[in-house]
């Protein structure tokens, strides 16, 4: 087979689809989502206007906004199976790997797949967005031995996700902040998780596997895990003065640090600039948070000795500091930003249903050709390439 292009480790700059739904000039720190500013979006829009223009393409209509909003404060609850399910995790689990599982699981109740259908689409966007708030929450309590509590259709969507998981109502500014957070993280071009989505959306797979997939893959460190690893390094750091050193090990044992870096930002990630200023707010009305003086030390050192490589924070190195105020424990970063980016998946998935073709791209291989199979007595050691080449000769790669 002929090759079309050179091989790029991790597809670095190699265009894998077209889309109308996000654009990231990486250069200059600009993000918008079907043409509109982040900061704007940031400012004047809520998370579930947000989605609809991430998935419908355009800004709702009053009345389209609420008809939306009510339909998915309609299906906010979990069926009982699922709760009953989410009981035997263990409950040292991974809140990830609990979502990951209820998400699939969705697709065992709402099994039906009807891909041409608008409302089929429709129904799995709202159930969705509305029900994997729930199973964030409830997996929370249930793993502290309480029972869930159910959504309350009296308070919006960020609102209502920080009271299940809280079991008090927020304050409004730390609901709004939140909210804010949701819409920062619900979209993003081609990233790994969205690339994932749109992998398993090419199979014509139902949503909820889509979603699953999306899941999975975010929850790595090198994406979406990303946040929870940054308050655990600022709890290693310690304090402002180990900073500095701290940074010179990691550069000389070339360590990653957690929280800077992009594929495609070479300048301060522009969410990471918002997401900072949001942390100051909230330390400005609920007091300053300790690891926020390390944090800003660590942008200083990081700028310094790695600026000439493009190397500055990305979303997740402030947005812990400001769940934490919120007061949501660490491995739930990763889970709330989720729940933002369920939004991003499904506008991806809706694109890719639009005009789908099977994600089946080449590889180069490097393995053995014509290999003989050697009876398992004759075999002394696997992993060891030299050794195998003896042992069935002559082969060629
Ligand atoms: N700390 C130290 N050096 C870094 C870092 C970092 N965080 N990020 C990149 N570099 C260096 C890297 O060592 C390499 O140097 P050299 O060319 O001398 O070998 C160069 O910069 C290019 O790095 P790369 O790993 O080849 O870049 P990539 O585009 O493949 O990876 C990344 C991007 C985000 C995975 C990477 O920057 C990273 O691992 N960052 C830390 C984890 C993190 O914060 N992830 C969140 C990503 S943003 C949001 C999201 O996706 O969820």
């Amino acid at each position: 087979m002929t090759v079309a292009c050179e091989y790029r480790p991790g597809l670095e700059g190699v265009p894998a689809t077209q889309s109308s739904i996000s654009f990231v000039d990486g250069t200059h720190g600009i993000l918008e989502y079907r043409g509109i500013g982040i900061e704007e979006l940031a400012k004047k829009s809520n998370f579930l206007e947000t989605a609809y223009l991430l998935i419908w393409g355009e800004l709702p209509t009053k009345d389209e906004l609420y008809e939306f909003e009510h339909e998915i404060r309609y299906h906010r609850r979990l069926k009982y199976r699922i709760r009953d399910m989410m009981k035997c995790f263990p409950e040292s689990g991974h809140p990830m790997d609990a979502l990951q599982a209820c998400a699939a699981a969705l697709g065992l109740f709402y099994s039906r797949r009807a891909l041409d259908d608008p409302a089929y689409i429709r129904a799995a966007v709202v159930r969705l967005l509305a029900k994997i708030p729930t199973m964030v929450a409830a997996f929370q309590l249930m793993r502290k031995g309480n029972d869930p509590i159910q959504p309350r259709d009296d308070l919006d969507y960020s609102a209502n996700f920080l009271y299940m998981l809280t079991e008090r109502e927020p304050d409004p500014l730390a609901a709004k902040i939140f909210d804010t957070g949701l819409i920062l993280h619900a979209e993003h071009t081609i990233n790994a998780s969205t690339f994932s989505a749109m992998v398993t959306a090419s199979t014509l797979t139902d949503p909820y596997a889509v979603i699953a997939s999306a899941v999975g893959t975010l929850a790595g460190p090198l994406h979406g895990g990303a946040s929870e690893e940054v308050i655990l390094m600022l709890e290693e750091i310690g304090s402002v003065e180990n900073v500095r050193p701290f940074v010179e090990s990691a550069l000389e044992n070339r360590s990653k640090i957690m929280g800077f870096g992009h594929r495609v930002y070479k300048v301060k990630d522009p969410r990471a600039i918002i997401l900072q200023q949001l942390a100051e707010q909230l330390f400005e009305k609920f007091g300053r948070d300790d690891y926020y003086d390390i944090a800003v030390e660590l942008e200083k050192v990081v700028q310094e000795k790695l600026g000439h490589k493009g190397i500055y924070p990305n979303v997740d190195f402030y947005s812990g500091l400001v769940y934490r105020k919120l007061g949501i424990p660490s491995d739930l970063f990763t889970p709330v930003f989720a729940i933002s980016r369920v939004a991003g998946w499904l506008a991806h998935w809706k694109e890719q249903l639009n005009e789908n073709r099977i994600f089946r791209p080449t590889q180069i291989y490097t393995g053995f050709r014509g290999a003989t199979y050697v009876p398992i007595e004759q075999r002394r050691s696997v992993g060891d390439k030299e050794l195998l080449a003896t042992l069935v000769g002559d082969l060629k790669p």
